[in-house]
């Protein structure tokens, strides 16, 4: 296996949103190649404590937190805990995120807000954070070239309009300019930030669009590579761009999404 367990030795993760889905499973790999990982969770208490347990019965490092994302005193409250806990923190996968879906005329600001909130000012305040201790600790050749290195989770919907999804759309379209400029801005300080836009994922978020068969072949007509993604195709690609081995990377949104974003309607159309 062409895996390494060594790729993140002595490196440290926060990961937001990791009691289920993609954020589960990023920092499930991200252990699993040697980092230490802070567990963010908002509500789902018994879930991120059992993946902490199964982290550490595989000689991982890992614990769990609770905080809303978009609570500024509740960020900075996460961070101070995790600081505390690990010495200092060279990882954040900002992840956390929600849909509340609506046909337009009918959504109400509510709903509007809440997407902004989590999925926008989240991350915002998370990477913030990140940025803080990145710059306060600098470089550490002995971990890694980078001062540090964040990944923002966006969707294949920064660029895909989604109808009856149009806050979900706008907070990951706004998550592609407010990730290529903090990565203009810290570049010079050694820190790398990316985003990695999931297309469809098989993860509690879209359990209906392929949980019958009826749904799945529908969801593969907008799929080339003709099967639904799994959380370890995103995982994976959080590795590589946690590592070195990404090292020259920067500023860019890696489309992890069998091929949904190269508009597969336009194959036999237009
Ligand atoms: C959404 C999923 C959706 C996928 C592809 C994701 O960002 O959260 O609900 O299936 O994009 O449309």
């Amino acid at each position: 296996m062409s895996y390494s367990p060594y790729l993140l030795k002595g490196q440290k993760a926060l990961v937001t949103g990791a009691s289920s889905g993609i954020g589960e499973a990023v920092a499930r790999y991200l252990a699993l190649s040697g980092a230490a990982v802070a567990i963010n969770y908002h509500s789902e208490a018994e879930e991120a404590q059992k993946i902490v347990d199964e982290i550490k019965a595989n000689n991982g490092e890992a614990f769990a937190i609770k905080a809303n994302v978009s609570q500024e005193d509740e960020v900075k409250a996460m961070f101070s805990q995790t600081l505390d806990q690990f010495g200092t923190i060279d990882i954040l996968v900002s992840n956390a995120g929600v849909q509340k879906d609506s046909p337009f005329v009918d959504m109400s600001l509510e709903q509007w807000n809440k997407v902004i909130e989590v999925n926008l000012t989240g991350q915002f305040l998370c990477v913030r954070e990140a940025a803080k201790e990145f710059l306060r600790r600098g470089v550490q050749p002995h971990i890694s070239s980078a001062a540090g290195k964040i990944i923002c989770i966006s969707s294949v919907h920064e660029i895909i309009p989604w109808s009856g999804h149009v806050n979900y759309a706008a907070s990951k379209g706004g998550i592609n300019m407010m990730m290529r400029s903090i990565a203009q801005e810290l570049a010079p300080h050694k820190i790398r930030v990316n985003s990695i836009a999931p297309g469809a994922i098989k993860t509690p978020i879209n359990k209906s669009a392929w949980d019958t068969p009826q749904a799945e072949a529908k969801l593969l007509e907008l799929i080339p590579a003709k099967r639904v993604g799994e959380v370890e195709d995103i995982a994976k690609a959080a590795v590589w761009l946690a590592s070195d081995d990404s090292d020259y990377v920067n500023g860019t949104t890696l489309f992890v999404d069998g091929g949904m974003s190269l508009y597969p309607g336009f194959a036999d159309n237009g």
